[in-house]
């Protein structure tokens, strides 16, 4: 861990130098069909390829940008944009995964806003609908911590920033976002267990990043873009070209819902 911090900070003290900035107020991590928010959120002032900057990895998923963006919001507020996660799937690791959520505590960030798109467990929801994370399970069986690091997870995902996100639109829905590992998509077997388990969505991210994010002291908001219905509750076979139109399809009506929620922020 300490490893990881010092990683985080030099990445930091390379982005501060790069983008001519002292320090940021939130870090917001784009996952599949949200790449458009920071766009409309504010005006750009620098964009790094990550893989200049210690401790990312080049994106091995098709809709990851592989930037970081500093972003001034039109509220004044500066916005470090993390177009290069690293998803637990790949490999490299938990403090490879939490790093996009280090470096922007390391920028001075307070707020982390994590999004992804993912499977959805209810039947009442549709592909390219956007839903609020109001909770989490974690099914890496896996943790960003280590050591006797006991760190509260209560209300992990800010009600404060859930109750602004639905003055923005009241017709938002919450669910609990379920990570499980992947690569994979799910079986349906595993997806009735993520039901049962109080799970609304199902996808392969946040979970980590959220708790990592919650060591660092911020205060995290979530939001998830159904791309799909999860596996046996759609009837037809899930692919990732579905996700990625989904995603797509959905890109101008949620990026233009974020950039409004960030600017309250
Ligand atoms: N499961 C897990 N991850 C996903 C899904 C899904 O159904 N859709 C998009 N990402």
């Amino acid at each position: 861990m300490e490893t990881a911090k010092k990683l985080a900070e030099d990445a930091a003290q390379k982005i501060k130098d790069a983008a001519d900035i002292e320090s940021i107020d939130i870090g917001l991590t784009l996952g599949s069909g949200w790449a458009k928010a920071a766009d409309l959120a504010g005006e750009e002032i620098a964009s790094i390829d990550a893989s200049e900057i210690p401790g990312f990895h080049k994106p091995s998923v098709a809709g990851h940008t592989g930037k970081l963006r500093v972003v001034k919001l039109d509220s004044g507020k500066h916005a470090l944009v993390v177009g290069a996660r690293t998803h637990f799937y790949e490999g490299y690791g938990v403090d490879a995964v939490s790093h996009g959520v280090r470096v922007s505590a390391a920028l001075g960030a307070e707020v982390m806003v994590l999004t992804n798109g993912a499977g959805g467990i209810k039947e009442s929801w549709s592909p390219g609908q956007p839903v609020i994370i109001s909770d989490h399970i974690n099914l890496t069986a896996h943790s960003p911590l280590s050591g006797a690091n006991f760190v509260d997870l209560t209300d992990l995902y800010s009600p404060r920033i859930r109750k602004i996100a639905l003055e923005v639109d009241e017709t938002l829905d919450q669910g609990v976002y379920v990570q499980f590992p992947g690569p994979h998509y799910e079986t349906p077997a595993e997806v009735q267990m993520a039901k049962a388990m109080g799970g609304d969505i199902v996808g392969m991210s946040t979970a980590l990043e959220a708790i990592a994010a919650r060591e660092a002291g911020l205060e995290v908001f979530g939001m998830s873009l159904i791309t799909n219905l999860a596996a046996g509750i759609q009837k037809t076979p899930l692919s990732h070209a579905e996700v990625i139109e989904a995603g797509q399809k959905a890109e101008p009506v949620i990026a233009k819902l974020l950039a409004q929620i960030i600017n309250k922020l």
